[in-house]
């Protein structure tokens, strides 16, 4: 087989082809994969059917499985959540802000695989956002600002007992079966810009959401940064728009990209299956 890698001539992203991830992929091209997704950040694998364990399968050629909080795991599978919203669902969009999943864990996970079951037929594209070209592209005095600072993330504006999927959500019969948990108020501290592990080459990482604060720095002059940075860092120059079909595969990186889920298919079924890839 060879693995065709075609660049999407946006900030990041790619879709790969000729390659069949319903079976067991040899080393060399398991080996190609890895060096196209830490060029292009995301990789699209079209035309994949693929069953949960090929997913599991897949998902552990780049890693163990990272752990998944706040969200229960599909039934009898410990390692996938549904990402799923109902046709009639009126909750409000799960991950719809920019975010670089689990960024609020000791060890974020290095990636995210993410497989389109229902596809709506209009909208639910997943935006991403290259954050070594928003940081090549920042300009002197918005850097000189960061260097040298510790973010302080946590998940408690989401997931803790009051936070947006907490109390107040569960009365709207939301598809996903999210657990709050006081736990969500837990912080962990990572740079602003920080070195890809694998590539060396700077980003900024993750950003305001899961990132509350920053280490030594007023919140009244720490706010009003990250949402100047927030601003910067999900500018549609940086951006890659993805758009699903059924049985299509995605795998990104979360140490180079911000990414948001986008609505505009209310009336339709949405529903994917998602695994994460730990940090080496
Ligand atoms: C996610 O952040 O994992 C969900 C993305 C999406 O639903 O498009």
């Amino acid at each position: 087989m060879t693995l065709t890698v075609t660049p999407s001539q946006q900030a990041c992203g790619a879709a790969v082809s000729g390659v069949n991830l319903s079976q067991p992929v040899d080393a060399a091209t398991i080996a190609a994969i890895r060096t196209a997704w830490l060029k292009h950040h995301v990789l699209a694998f079209p035309d994949q059917l693929l069953s949960d364990d090929d997913l599991e399968r897949f998902t552990l050629y780049f890693g163990s499985f990272g752990e998944d909080p706040f969200i229960a795991p599909i039934p009898g599978r410990q390692h996938i959540i549904a990402v799923e919203r109902r046709a009639d669902e009126r909750s409000s969009l799960f991950a719809e802000t920019w975010h670089s999943d689990w960024s609020f864990q000791a060890r974020p996970p290095a990636g995210t695989c993410l497989y389109g079951i229902t596809i709506p037929p209009v909208g639910g594209d997943t935006l991403f956002a290259n954050q070594h070209a928003a940081l090549d592209a920042m300009p002197d005095a918005l850097r000189k600002r960061l260097e040298g600072r510790m973010a302080i993330h946590s998940a408690k504006r989401a997931y803790a007992p009051d936070g947006l999927y907490g109390k107040g959500d569960t009365t709207r019969a939301r598809a996903m079966v999210i657990r709050p948990s006081k736990e969500a108020e837990n912080t962990e501290r990572h740079p602003l810009i920080r070195k890809h592990p694998e590539t060396g080459r700077e980003g900024v990482f993750g950003c305001f959401g899961y990132i509350i604060g920053i280490e030594g720095m007023a919140d009244a002059e720490a706010m009003p940064l990250l949402m100047e940075l927030y601003q910067w860092q999900s500018r549609e120059a940086f951006q890659y728009r993805h758009r699903w079909q059924p049985n299509m595969l995605v795998m990104w990186d979360n140490r180079s990209l911000l990414h948001a889920a986008t609505g505009g298919y209310a009336g339709h079924h949405r529903l994917l299956h998602r695994t994460t890839i730990a940090a080496a």
